[in-house]
């Protein structure tokens, strides 16, 4: 009897080669952005408990309602593996009492989130996310930076087709003056909504204009910027004259934007991509100052943000056709005869250790192949190493985008591919 073949899980696939070398090149650039704004690394658990995502991101939630994937460790506890990262850093911030060491605490993090969606372009089941969440500040000017972060990880990155869409969605005081009065506007229209949209109006009528199926149908709702109490209203006065003094990011104002995780409250943000098909969102974030109490923590205001890796290296792709892959200069070295593999093993060394990337030389191989391996993989030189070369301690640069070559001493390679 045949086996049935084995695949990658549905809504998963496997990172391999220039998207791999993406995903952690976008890594890498973040790393180095986080140092800039004082940010250190936590690492917390693929999964837990299920209670920790209910309690933070909402029952309503589509990823708490439908979304998690969920089991049972030997039929005690039911855990779900974690659908976003905040929700586990809050709780790493509440059970190591960060609040008692007083401050501000700046952490990030990435790593594999995983959503039982409809896998479409752009929305996979496991996904990558590197995000931040500050602890601490209640001001606007931890809103702003966070945005600008973000902005500078994908600018360095490479993206710059980009604009981030901000918006205010009031406090607990504020929205609740604004709730009553989205909700007689939703009864109103109730009629045109969906089933799952009249269940949800009465529990979290916010999220009702958050419905991909209604949220475009319900164009003259209230808005909650009308709704703003005094504070919040000057929390996000603020946001926006900070973000304003920022040139080159596109900044849009969006008073429509709400999110689908309900621990948001004050300023929310997306950053959103042309370069992307329907799931256009490359990040998304905002503050969240219940939150910590909520999960049995001292009252303490917060802000972050995650990005979608995925997506970033996927916008980077279309917005570039040669998609920047390889930061470091490739050459393959190319031994003409038996006599040469041995130098020319030396020079690969000898080039890598200068910060080249050198592939495993293919003695015996036809030049010809040789040469066009060479240009499939992507390299910038062929070295050619034989007999006429190695009689005068010289190597044969060909340049592979020019096709021009050139025979330079084996001590001035270096300074001749770098020149
Ligand atoms: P989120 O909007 O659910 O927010 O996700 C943030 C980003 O993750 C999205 O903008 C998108 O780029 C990416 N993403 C989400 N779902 C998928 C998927 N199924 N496939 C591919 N990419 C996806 C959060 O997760 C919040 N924790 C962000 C945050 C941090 N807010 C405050 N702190």
């Amino acid at each position: 009897m045949s086996q049935p073949t084995l695949k990658a899980p549905k809504g998963t696939r496997d990172l391999f080669g220039a998207e791999a070398d993406s995903f952690h090149e976008l890594e890498e650039t973040a790393r180095r952005v986080f140092k800039l704004f004082h940010f250190s690394e936590v690492r917390t658990p693929l999964f837990e408990p299920v209670e920790l995502f209910s309690r933070s991101l909402g029952e309503t939630s589509d990823v708490v309602e439908k979304e998690m994937f969920t089991f049972s460790d030997r039929g005690e506890r039911v855990y779900a593996l974690r659908p976003e990262g905040t929700a586990g850093v809050v709780r790493y911030f509440v059970e190591n009492e960060l609040a008692k060491k007083g401050g501000i605490h700046r952490l990030f993090y990435m790593g594999p989130m995983f959503r039982g969606e409809r896998p479409q372009a752009g929305r996979y089941r496991q996904f990558w996310q590197i995000g931040s969440e500050f602890f601490g500040p209640s001001d606007a000017v931890a809103d702003a930076d966070t945005v600008l972060m973000v902005s500078m990880v994908l600018k360095k990155f490479g993206l710059t087709n980009f604009s981030v869409q901000v918006n205010s969605i009031g406090c607990k005081k504020c929205r609740a003056d604004y709730r009553p009065e989205l909700l007689k506007y939703l009864k109103s229209r109730e009629g045109d909504l969906s089933e799952e949209s009249r269940r949800r109006m009465n529990v979290n009528p916010l999220r009702v204009l958050d419905s991909k199926a209604d949220g475009p149908k319900l164009k003259d709702a209230p808005l909650m910027k009308d709704f703003l109490c005094v504070e919040c209203k000057a929390h996000h006065t603020l946001f926006l004259d900070l973000l304003s003094t920022s040139q080159s990011i596109k900044i849009e104002e969006n008073p429509r934007l709400v999110r689908g995780l309900d621990y948001y409250s004050r300023s929310v943000f997306e950053w959103v991509s042309p370069d992307l098909g329907a799931q256009s969102a490359l990040a998304a974030g905002g503050r969240y100052d219940d939150l910590v109490e909520q999960l049995g923590g001292p009252a303490t205001p917060a802000v972050g943000f995650a990005l979608g890796v995925d997506r970033v290296v996927a916008a980077r792709k279309s917005g570039s056709p040669e998609g920047k892959t390889s930061s470091s200069k490739t050459a393959m070295v190319i031994p003409l005869d038996d006599k040469a593999v041995v130098p020319a093993f030396q020079q690969s060394q000898k080039m890598r250790e200068a910060g080249l990337a050198v592939p495993t030389l293919n003695p015996g191989k036809k030049l010809k192949n040789q040469l066009s391996q060479a240009v499939d993989i992507g390299a910038n030189w062929a070295i050619l190493i034989g007999e006429d070369e190695l009689k005068t301690d010289q190597v044969t640069v060909k340049d592979l985008a020019t096709r021009d070559q050139k025979r330079v001493p084996s001590s001035d390679l270096l300074k001749h591919i770098n020149g």
